[in-house]
C-alpha cells in the first residue's frame, strides 16, 4: 500500500512537472547508463542495429528519433504481455527510463559533466556471449545470388571432440548478416544415420523431407535469428547442454538475397563448462506441421500442443510465424490438472524473433502438456500479407506459413534420455 501510494505520488510529480523538462538531466549522468544497460547490445559497431550508441557524438544526432522510438515502445524490442510472467532478459524500459530519455531530449541534450559518465560497458569484440573456447566455421562460402529464392541449405560441421563436453553457451554469427535470414543448429550424434551420405563441410540441399524427418532438427546449440539477443555466459544459471564425443553440428541456412550478390561462411562459438552442470538444457516444440489459414481470416486460431516425458522445469519460449503471425500464447497443463497460462505475445512481430527467459523456472511433472495457441491475421489489414487472397500452407519461405512453439526445459543432469532425444514433438488439433 505504501509502495503504491508513493508510485502514485511520482506518478502526479512527473504529471506535473511534465511541461518544463528537469533542466537536470544529462547525457553522462542519466542517459549513458540506460543506454548500457537497454541499447548497447544491438546498437554498436558491428552488431545488428543500424547505428551506434556508444557515446554522446554517437546518440546526439539521433535524439529525436530515439524519444519517438522509446514513447512509441518501438524501441528496445520486447512483445511480452506485462501482465503475464516475468523474463530474465525483459528488455523494456521501465517509466522512469523513458522520462529520462525524453527529458534529456526535450532539455535539449546536454551532455553533463564527463566525470558523472559510467565506465564504458566492455564488450568481447565480435561475441556477446563472451569468449568461445571453441569456433567451428563453414570452411567454403556458400554465395548468395542477388536476387531470387534459395531453398534452405544444410551443412555438416563435424566437432572433432575426443570426448563429452557440457556447452555452457553458444552463440551462432552470420558471415553476412544482410542476406541471412536464419540458421538453425542441430547435433548430429556419432552413430546417426541422418543424412549420412552428404559430405560434411559441403553445403547441400537434402531430397525434400530428408531434414526434418523425425523431428532430427533440434536447434540443440540455438542459432540466428534477428533481433535474438546472447547473454553473457557470466548472467545465466548454471545450464548446459549436453555435446558427445564425435557429435557433428548442422548448420540449417536460410539466405535471403537482398539486390547484391554476396557470400556467406558462417561459424558458430562455444563455451564449456568448467564443471557438471547442475541442469540439462532440452528443447521442445509445440508444432503444427499441417496448416490450412483460409484467404481474408483476421483472427484464424491454430492450437497444438505437446507432452513433456521428464520431471522439468520450463525456462524459455520463443514462438514462430511468418509473415501472417498475429498472436501467440502459451499454456501448461499438469497431470494434476492445474495449469496457467506462461507466456501471451499480444503483437507478435516476424521482424523479431526472440526467447523470452522466464525469470523464475516454471515446474512441469513428467506428462505436462505444453500447449500453444496462435492466431493469424490472413486479411488486407495486414501490412505484411503478401496475399489476402490465398488461403495459406505450412512452408519454409516466409510467404508460407509456421506455426511452432519452441521451448526450452532443463532436467537433472542424471536423467536419462530415451533414444538420445531432445526434444518432446506435438502435434495439433
Ligand atoms: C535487440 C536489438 C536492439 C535493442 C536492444 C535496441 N535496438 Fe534500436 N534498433 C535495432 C535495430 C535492428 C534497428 C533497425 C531496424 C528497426 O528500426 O526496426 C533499430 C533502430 C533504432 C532506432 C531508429 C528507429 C527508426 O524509427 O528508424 C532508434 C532511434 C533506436 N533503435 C533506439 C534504440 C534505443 C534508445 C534502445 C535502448 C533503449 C534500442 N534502440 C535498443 C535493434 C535494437
Amino acid at each position: 500500500m505504501r509502495l503504491r501510494l508513493i508510485a502514485l505520488a511520482l506518478t502526479t510529480a512527473t504529471a506535473i512537472f511534465a511541461a518544463p523538462v528537469p533542466s537536470t538531466v544529462t547525457f553522462n549522468k542519466d542517459v549513458l547508463p540506460i543506454l548500457q544497460k537497454r541499447c548497447q547490445e544491438c546498437h554498436r559497431p558491428g552488431e545488428v542495429a543500424p547505428m551506434a550508441l556508444m557515446n554522446y557524438n554517437d546518440a546526439r544526432p539521433w535524439a529525436k528519433s530515439i524519444r519517438q522510438a522509446v514513447l512509441t515502445k518501438k524501441m528496445p524490442p520486447w512483445f511480452a504481455d506485462p501482465s503475464v510472467g516475468h523474463f530474465a532478459n525483459d528488455r523494456s524500459l521501465s517509466k522512469n527510463e523513458i522520462d529520462t530519455l525524453v527529458a534529456w531530449v526535450e532539455g535539449g541534450t546536454k551532455e553533463g559533466n564527463a566525470k558523472d559518465a559510467p565506465p564504458s560497458r566492455e564488450f568481447v569484440d565480435g561475441w556477446n556471449m563472451g569468449k568461445p573456447d571453441m569456433v567451428i566455421e563453414m570452411p567454403n562460402a556458400f554465395p548468395v545470388p542477388a536476387s531470387g529464392q534459395v531453398e534452405y541449405q544444410y551443412v555438416i560441421l563435424p566437432t572433432h571432440l575426443k570426448e563429452d563436453v557440457w556447452v555452457l553457451a553458444s552463440e551462432v554469427r552470420p558471415g553476412d548478416r544482410s542476406v541471412m535470414h536464419h540458421v538453425i543448429t542441430s547435433i548430429r550424434e556419432p552413430g546417426s544415420k541422418w543424412m549420412a551420405d552428404q559430405q560434411p563441410g559441403v553445403v547441400f540441399l537434402p531430397p525434400r523431407g530428408a531434414a526434418n524427418r523425425g523431428g532430427v532438427l533440434d536447434g540443440g546449440l540455438g542459432g540466428y535469428v534477428p533481433g535474438q539477443v546472447i547473454r553473457p555466459v557470466s548472467e545465466g544459471p548454471h545450464r548446459a547442454t549436453l555435446l558427445k564425443a564425435g557429435s557433428d553440428i548442422v548448420f540449417q541456412l536460410h539466405y535471403t538475397p537482398n539486390g547484391k550478390a554476396t557470400t556467406d561462411k558462417t561459424k558458430i562459438g562455444l563455451i564449456f563448462a568448467k564443471e557438471p552442470p547442475k541442469e540439462r538444457l532440452m528443447g521442445g516444440n509445440s508444432a503444427l506441421l499441417r496448416l490450412a489459414i483460409p484467404a481474408g481470416e483476421s483472427n484464424y486460431q491454430l492450437k497444438a500442443v505437446s507432452t513433456v516425458p521428464y520431471d522439468s522445469e520450463l525456462v524459455s519460449m520463443m514462438p514462430h510465424a511468418h509473415l501472417r503471425g498475429k498472436a501467440f500464447e502459451y499454456k501448461i497443463t499438469r497431470p494434476d490438472g492445474s495449469s496457467e497460462v506462461v507466456l501471451r505475445v499480444p503483437k507478435y512481430d516476424f521482424n523479431w524473433q526472440l526467447t523470452y527467459w522466464l525469470d523464475a523456472p516454471i515446474h512441469m511433472p513428467k506428462g505436462t502438456k505444453v500447449e500453444l495457441t496462435a492466431w493469424y491475421d490472413n486479411s488486407a489489414n495486414n501490412p505484411y500479407n503478401p496475399d489476402p487472397t490465398k488461403e495459406v500452407h505450412w512452408g519454409e519461405q516466409t510467404t508460407e506459413e509456421m506455426m511452432m512453439g519452441y521451448f526450452n526445459y532443463v532436467v537433472d543432469p542424471g536423467q536419462e534420455i530415451k533414444d538420445g532425444r531432445t526434444r518432446a514433438t506435438g502435434g495439433g488439433q
